[in-house]
């Protein structure tokens, strides 16, 4: 009797083992395939200036736009994120360093990476979040590519992204964005008009790199890596426009929390006075 069981527990057993490796191997597949899609953008053709204005722009943007919160204070690249099991997500070497960018990149590879998330053979960037700068102005994109070309060289040969056991299945399940390629109208008419003032017309524009995180209606994301809801139903909207100021530029709440990571406040903390009106004038119309 004790046989039988057994044996019925093991073959239940190699049931179980033979549909997990079947299921990940149908994710780590439908995942591969993601990967190696070859997009076929046509990168805009962008005259870049060399000029003290572009380039103190640029410098501030790629702080506003939280270029350096991921690709380090000096644009060398880092790991955000490694767990064993899970994968590894690199933002890339910018500079021409040693482990940088190669000698011949672009100003379209520039301009693939940056509003399409695609790099130069056409297939997508991992987790670089191309969707928040697919409408960044022409100005403004130009001005980012002028300061990230001259910053000086940064010798740092980071390790490769990679997707792991973890992460091929978070995707699959649509629990983990890696792909932002995928969610990009690639022939979209480029880019929306903004002039820069206190309207609520700017400040949606302020606030597209917000939308990787706090999604695109601003409702936020339940859920334990979730993120809250900033749009004019959510309680940050209850807080004076002093406090919201206070809150994005000091990581403190109105009552004394922090703003735990990923929020990145010092971002935010760099926004000037007029970016911060106008964002705050857009979230609270939506
Ligand atoms: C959330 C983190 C994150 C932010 C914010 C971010 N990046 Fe990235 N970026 C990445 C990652 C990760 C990669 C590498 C992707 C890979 O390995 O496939 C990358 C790749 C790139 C590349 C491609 C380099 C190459 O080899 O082709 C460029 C260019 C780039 N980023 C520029 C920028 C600029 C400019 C900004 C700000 C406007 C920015 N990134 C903001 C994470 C980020
Ligand atoms: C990389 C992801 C990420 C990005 C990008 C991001 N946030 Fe957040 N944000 C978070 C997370 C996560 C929290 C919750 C932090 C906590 O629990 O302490 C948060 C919290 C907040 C809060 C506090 C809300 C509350 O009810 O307590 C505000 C306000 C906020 N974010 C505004 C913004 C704005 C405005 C932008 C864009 C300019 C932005 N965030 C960009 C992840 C992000």
């Amino acid at each position: 009797m004790l046989k039988k069981i057994m044996k019925w527990t093991g073959r239940a057993l190699l049931v179980v083992i033979l549909l997990v490796l079947g299921y990940y191997t149908k994710a780590y597949i439908a995942v591969e395939n993601r990967r190696s899609k070859v997009y076929a953008v046509k990168p805009l053709k962008l005259d870049i200036p060399t000029d003290s204005a572009t380039l103190a722009l640029g410098k501030r943007l790629v702080t506003t736009k939280g270029c350096n919160d991921c690709h380090a204070k000096d644009l060398g690249g880092r790991t955000i994120f490694e767990q064993n099991g899970v994968g590894r997500l690199v933002a890339r070497n910018l500079t021409k360093g040693k482990g940088g960018l190669p000698k011949d990149y672009s100003t379209e590879d520039w301009v693939r990476a940056i509003r399409h998330g695609v790099q130069h053979d056409g297939t997508p960037l991992i987790y670089m979040p191309a969707g928040d700068y697919n409408q960044l102005s022409d100005t403004d994109l130009k001005a980012v590519i002028a300061y990230c070309s001259q910053v000086p060289p940064v010798d740092r040969e980071n390790l490769p992204s990679e997707i792991g056991v973890g992460a091929t299945i978070l995707a699959d399940l649509g629990e983990l964005d890696l792909f932002e390629a995928e969610k990009i109208d690639h022939n979209a008419a480029l880019p929306m008009a903004t002039r820069e003032d206190v309207t609520a017309d700017f400040g949606k524009y302020v606030s597209q790199v917000c939308t990787h995180c706090h999604q695109p209606n601003m409702k936020g994301k339940p859920g334990e890596h979730g993120t809250p809801d900033i749009s004019s139903t959510g309680r940050s909207a209850h807080w004076t426009d002093e406090q919201f100021f206070n809150s994005l530029r000091t990581g403190k709440r109105p009552d004394g929390t922090e703003l735990k990571e990923p929020m990145p406040w010092r971002m935010t903390a760099a926004f000037s006075d007029t970016e911060m009106r106008a964002l705050r004038l857009y979230l609270k119309s939506i």
